[in-house]
């Protein structure tokens, strides 16, 4: 027998930028011209039927104005498009178009588009650039920024895909104008989540300027100031875990706080329940329980809540959820390991616990969980 070793290191340099402010499209376009793409020569602007219409049409307008070669793909809004099928038929019209090697991707939308354009983008002639240019605040707060990309199966969400880092990210808060007030406070969840795990400082702000967000009768007031410095500190936020743990084999966990209790929600209740809704849920949850672990005190909770309910969103499990499927739900979690239910916890406002053996996760079980969903029943 002969062994011919093939030697293979790998140095990766992923470093990117994130611009953060108002009608982002010309500095896109500039930067374009200016090489950010390199060896690039057919843009495929990725897109759902939302966003097509309010943004992703004039921006290809004024991309093909400017002499680049660049084409548009529309799939239709929802999560229910965030799919294999979505993704196949995405990649066909790519090929009939004659994209190839020399192509990029760029994803203008929410979380739906940059998981499902990202995910095409690192498969796509095994791997091309992509663009992510987020269009509302939860994929501002979250799903724009971190390099994680996937499509949903019908039992499984996120569970297929990769890990691939988008060349630039822009995130335009003058597209947040155009958003519902229930997909904002979806992405105030997010936010409020990121004060929680990692900035008591950021809280206290919240507690003061939310209403600058959403006013507490529930119309969008969107000052510029606090938009900008809630999409500022939710990259700082996230990027200071992420850039420590990016393939999430430990800390990367702390951004799955409220998620535990939240994914199991969501799913149970069909997604009538959107995303930020059933982590706000889910936060209450892991607070709860951390009252009791004695890891927040009760003005922490208070605090906890009271931000959720200024926020708009939810603080209770809805009547019609059974607490018992909830609880079996709760094993379909990706951080259960030997068939055990585990939560991360914050410490206080603003920091996380640690386990033993360095875990941010640690083990919860079905007596201890049961009385924390009980109480937490509308
Ligand atoms: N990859 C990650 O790290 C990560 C993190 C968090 C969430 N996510 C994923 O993100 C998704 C949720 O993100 P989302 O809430 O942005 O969903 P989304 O992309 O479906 O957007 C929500 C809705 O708003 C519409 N929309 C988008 N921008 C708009 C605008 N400016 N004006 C008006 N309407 C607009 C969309 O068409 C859609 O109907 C989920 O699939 C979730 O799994 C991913």
């Amino acid at each position: 027998m002969k062994k011919f070793t093939v030697p293979l290191k790998k140095s990766v340099d992923d470093t990117y930028d994130i611009a953060i402010g108002k009608n982002l499209q010309d500095e896109l376009l500039s930067d374009i011209q200016n090489g950010l793409l390199k060896g690039v020569s057919k843009l495929a602007l990725v897109t759902d039927s939302n966003v097509s219409r309010l943004y992703a049409e004039s921006m290809l307008a004024s991309l093909v104005e400017a002499g680049l070669q660049a084409q548009l793909f529309t799939f239709p809004a929802g999560e229910g498009s965030k799919s294999r099928k979505t993704k196949a038929l995405l990649e066909d019209q790519l090929i009939k178009n004659r994209f190839g090697r020399d192509s990029a991707v760029i994803a203008i939308g929410g979380g739906v588009v940059s998981d499902l354009a990202g995910y095409l983008a690192g498969t796509f002639a095994r791997g091309i650039p992509f663009i992510n240019y987020a269009t509302t605040l939860l994929a501002a707060a979250d799903a724009s920024v971190g390099g994680k990309t996937a499509v949903n199966t019908p039992i499984a969400t996120n569970l297929i895909g990769l890990f691939h880092q988008p060349v630039k990210v822009y995130i335009d808060f003058a597209t947040w104008q155009t958003l519902s007030a229930r997909e904002i406070r979806c992405g105030l969840a997010e936010t409020i989540k990121h004060a929680c795990l990692a900035d008591s400082d950021f809280f206290s702000w919240l507690e003061q300027n939310i209403t600058k967000v959403l006013a507490l009768d529930g119309s969008l007031v969107l000052d510029d100031t606090v938009c900008e410095h809630i999409a500022h500190k939710n990259c700082e936020i996230k990027y200071s875990v992420v850039e420590r743990d990016e393939r999430e084999s430990n800390l990367r966990q702390v951004l799955n706080l409220g998620h535990t209790v939240g994914r199991a929600l969501e799913a149970l209740m069909k997604y009538k329940m959107l995303h930020g809704e059933a982590v706000s849920v889910g936060l209450m949850a892991q607070a709860h329980l951390a009252l009791r672990f004695g890891y927040i005190d009760d003005n922490d909770y208070q605090r906890i809540e009271s931000l959720l309910e200024n926020a708009g969103l939810p603080v209770r499990i809805p009547s019609p959820v059974n607490i018992q499927k909830l609880l079996d739900r709760l094993y379909t979690d990706k951080k259960v390991r030997k068939g055990k239910i585990r939560f991360v916890f914050q410490k206080g406002i603003g920091a996380m616990m640690q386990f033993e053996g360095g875990n941010y996760s640690r083990e919860v079980t079905e007596a201890e969980i049961l009385p924390t969903l009980q109480a937490l029943k509308a």
